[in-house]
């Protein structure tokens, strides 16, 4: 029995999501943004709920799951931030009609507690090119040495 994955592409047995015939409408790296969550042991814990499975489904209730303003989740394991607790890293492309350099680059925690609302806020603002005003409180600062 072929199995198919969340684009509806019949996939190679054996795996989870790779498609039989690569769809060139559909690249894996088109995106506007791409959102890193963590399921590291130190940052999922306890928590029962997958983030990156509900923020999928957010992201297809916004509308953002394909296009041009498509964000992508990618489920990571450690990212070296475990005190952070539930970290999750934001990249925008720079090709992206919305790209902003001030907001290129953002790292957040304890984002398996946000609620769906504080999620739409954040992706409401990476549609718009700008960080979150609601969130800042839940942003890791970043620094460049040297800088
Ligand atoms: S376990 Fe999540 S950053 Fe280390």
């Amino acid at each position: 029995m072929s199995r198919t994955n969340a684009m509806g592409s019949t996939v190679v047995p054996g795996t989870a999501c790779k498609p039989e015939v690569p769809d060139p409408d559909r690249p894996i790296m088109f995106a506007a943004a791409q959102i890193f969550i963590c399921d590291g042991e130190r940052c999922h814990g306890c928590h029962k709920e997958d983030p990156a499975e509900r923020l999928r489904a957010l992201i297809k209730e916004e509308g953002c799951h394909q296009g041009p303003e498509r964000i992508k989740v990618t489920r990571t394991h450690c990212q070296g931030a475990c005190r952070f607790r539930g970290f999750a890293s934001v990249y925008q492309n720079g090709r992206a009609r919305h790209y902003n350099q001030e907001a290129s680059f953002s790292a957040w925690k304890g984002v398996h507690k946000w609620s769906d609302e504080e999620w739409r806020a954040l992706l409401a603002a990476l549609r718009a090119g700008r960080l979150p005003e609601s969130l800042m409180s839940c942003r890791v600062a970043e620094q460049v040495y040297g800088a």
